[in-house]
């Protein structure tokens, strides 16, 4: 058991080998935080490090005390965890310890996506029931420990055990004080074409925060932030990371109080949202993860990608590799017909893809974005014989089919909007504003949910279709259901995506083997709520290869390789018109979901060539690049901007490939160096380079090499200074490097 509990000391001490969290009820049955960090010896007292009670402000002179689930009103002024008010009106809870449970294993929550186990021994997992007496609001508090990661998962469970009901204000999934402020908050941030950022800045005095009020959580801030020391870096240092998995509105905020300590909080954002809870009923929060390293960001991000590849993402495709696809989009847009998809479909089964995905466009009447969202059957006129036809002449390749859905919207002209318009989300009397000519359904609404179950799989059994790439490209605006009484709106968000997670949940459960990927005009929606459910996700609609180092860059701080869908598009790039080397599109690509999006009729023969030597190269190495251990060498967001680096390893250390990306070439170079890292230092490489082209880069590094050397004094990454002249812009190269046999 990795949960102790102490009755003298009132202590609780989770812990495995990398790290300890240590609780402790106090004299008055508040609940303190003493410790979370590297581990600690077990079987000691850590009373030391917090006061014995909590009094609210008269406390120590109004010293800031550490709690584990402060609540408003009561004299810590700090940003509160739970904000609740009864039915006087009032606002104040006094929670104090009732009981508690420990458990092995951990158990699911309930409408809500969550990280689990396989075996009761993977995880163990403290319950802490805590009670107001007057209103009867009483809190679970659930730590779950992994055994083999530095990793935390928080949730929170509140019941109404009173006669009267209360309403939620704030209710966060975590809270965690730090007893300094000398950290860097860490996020990811952006827009469409370019998310997920890597932002970084020193705490200042105050409240510093991101979050979304979306409806989604979005592309402008990821549920995803990390406290790191100011001389932390990938390979050293403390690092504490907080991921919600959640994709509706949420908020992650730092607060740093005047005695220079660090409140941490995370949930769901508590701007507009409020929750009635009737006597007898409960309310869940989304699960918060919480890891720590002592090694770094790269441990940090290794954490969370073994986390979320293994334990979050479910179902048959989460160990399987991954197929290679062809999607339709770039390529074709909504122009098509059945001959013009088979003859792409076919033009790229002969280059060795195995997946055609068609995307928008197949079904209604839908020539453009402005029509036909709602109306899911098949447009005869481009496909005359049906999703069915087009699925068993595609299986006829020796290809899968996918499809392209979006299933949380209506179009204006839909057939759906004309017999049900009050489904769409809008509030009455007011004007309803559009997003790519589309209104949001409202799917906190059973009986909408239970319409696009019907129709979905009505869709999905219609035809062999084995994977399905699933959009939302607005954001909700006018927020409001009609099936909700005035009072009771500020629930509609997290109702929304419970209705979201439940068709999810639904879908996936009635076709098991359909490989879900989800997507939100890109990277919308890019979170370990919908990778719960859909082990893949459509990075960003950004193919350019060299805006995608660092897109790929900032979402490799949370998220796996095996969730980053990842395509070679035509160019010029249809987003930024930028002339990439198709070789360069590919060895970014590479690093994620491998794919295609473009017209793979529209080829030249040269490029046709290439192009089945990538398909092989990662047909080859899939493993290592959807699995493989992601390491972050160098940061397109350091200096300026003009490297990056980056390498997959495998866990047993004996293959790994390193890529080195340059934006703007540079007149003679000179003898830099990469050094990678997570090989064995005992082992000797055989060093190749891909594209194989023979050139001086190719003659320095093609080695055979011990590990230590190849960490230690790095590869080299500058041709001569003659070659170096001929190369050009936007320049990428691979280095695979072999473990050799071991001698004797
Ligand atoms: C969104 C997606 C794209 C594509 C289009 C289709 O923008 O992100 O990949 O599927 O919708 O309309």
């Amino acid at each position: 058991m990795s949960i102790s509990w102490s009755a003298e000391s009132g202590e609780f001490h989770l812990r495995n080998d990398a790290i300890s969290y240590v609780i402790r009820i106090l004299e008055n049955g508040c609940v303190g935080q003493l410790y979370f960090g590297a581990a600690l010896a077990s079987g000691r007292s850590y009373r030391h490090l917090g006061p014995g009670e909590f009094h609210g402000f008269s406390n120590r002179l109004g010293e800031p005390v550490a709690l584990e689930y402060p609540s408003r009103g009561a004299g810590d002024f700090r940003v509160p965890a739970l904000a609740v008010e009864p039915a006087d009106g009032s606002t104040v809870l006094e929670l104090a310890y009732v009981s508690h449970r420990i458990l092995s294993g951990k158990s699911p929550i309930p409408g809500l996506p969550a990280t689990y186990v396989e075996r009761g021994d993977e995880a163990d997992t403290l319950e802490i029931e805590l009670r107001d007496q007057i209103s009867g609001a009483e809190v679970r508090l659930s730590y779950s420990i992994f055994h083999a990661l530095p990793v935390i998962a928080r949730h929170v469970l509140i019941r109404n055990a009173g006669t009267l009901p209360l309403t939620l204000r704030c209710v966060m999934s975590a809270c965690l004080d730090l007893p300094d402020a000398e950290w860097h908050f860490v996020h990811l941030s952006g827009t469409w074409a370019r998310e997920r950022h890597v932002t970084s800045r020193p705490l200042a005095f105050g409240r510093q925060s991101i979050s979304s009020q979306r409806g989604a959580s979005s592309h402008q801030h990821n549920p995803f932030m990390v406290l790191r020391r100011p001389w932390t870096t990938e390979a050293d240092g403390e690092a504490y990371g907080f991921s919600l998995v959640y994709s509706g509105n949420f908020l992650a905020e730092v607060e740093v109080d005047p005695f220079d300590t660090t409140r941490v909080r995370l949930g769901i954002d508590p701007e507009g949202f409020s929750w009635r809870l009737n006597p007898g009923s409960e309310f869940a929060a989304p699960e918060a993860v919480l890891a720590y390293s002592s090694s770094g960001l790269g441990s940090l991000s290794d954490t969370f990608h073994r986390l979320y590849r293994e334990r979050l993402a479910k179902g048959v495709w989460r160990d399987r590799p991954r197929p290679i696809l062809l999607n339709s989009w770039e390529g074709a847009y909504f122009d098509f017909t059945e001959e013009r998809l088979l003859r792409m479909a076919a033009a790229a089964r002969e280059l060795g893809i195995e997946l055609f995905v068609l995307d928008d466009g197949w079904f209604g009447e839908r020539d453009d974005d402005t029509s036909s969202l709602g109306d899911w059957h098949v447009d005869r006129r481009k496909l005359p014989d049906g999703l069915d036809g087009l699925g068993r002449k595609i299986g006829d390749l020796g290809m899968r089919l996918g499809l392209w859905i979006e299933p949380e919207m209506v179009s204006r002209r839909s057939r759906l909007f004309v017999e049900h318009p009050e489904w769409a989300i809008g509030i009455p009397g007011r004007p309803r504003t559009e997003g790519r000519s589309q209104y949001v359904l409202d799917l906190s609404r059973v009986e909408v949910v239970d319409h696009l179950f019907a129709v979905l799989s009505e869709v999905l059994g219609s035809a062999q279709i084995s994977y399905v790439k699933w959009d939302m490209n607005r954001n909700i605006t006018e927020p409001y259901s009609l099936a909700l009484p005035p009072d009771r709106q500020g629930e509609f968000f997290h109702r929304y995506i419970l209705g979201v997670y439940d068709l999810h949940e639904r879908l996936t459960r009635a076709f098991p083997e359909v490989l879900f990927e989800s997507c939100a005009s890109g990277g919308g929606r890019f979170d370990p709520g919908l990778l719960a459910f859909a082990p893949q996700g459509w990075t960003s609609d950004d193919t350019d290869a060299v805006e995608r180092l660092k897109i790929q860059w900032g979402t490799s701080f949370c998220y796996p390789l095996s969730s980053m869908g990842a395509h070679v598009s035509a160019v010029p790039n249809h987003q930024v018109g930028r002339v990439t080397p198709l070789a360069t599109r590919a060895a970014v690509a590479f690093f994620g979901v491998f794919g295609y999006e473009l017209d793979p009729t529209a080829l030249s023969p040269d490029e046709r060539s290439e192009v089945a030597d990538q398909v092989a190269f990662y047909t080859r190495h899939r493993d290592l690049l959807q699995r493989g251990r992601f390491i972050r060498l160098l940061s397109p967001f350091g200096g300026n901007g003009n490297e990056t680096a980056w390498m997959t390893v495998a866990e047993d250390g004996r293959q790994a490939i390193v890529g080195y990306y340059r934006v703007l070439n540079r007149p003679d170079p000179g003898p830099h160096r990469v050094k990678p890292r997570g090989l064995d230092p005992a082992l000797t490489y055989r060093v190749t380079l891909w594209p194989p082209i023979g050139d001086s880069l190719e003659r320095t590094n093609a080695l055979v090499r011990g590990g230590d050397d190849l960490m230690s004094a790095g590869l080299f990454i500058d041709s001569d200074r003659q070659e170096s002249a001929r190369i050009g812009d936007f320049q990428a190269r691979l280095f695979v490097l072999d473990a050799t046999p071991r001698q004797g």
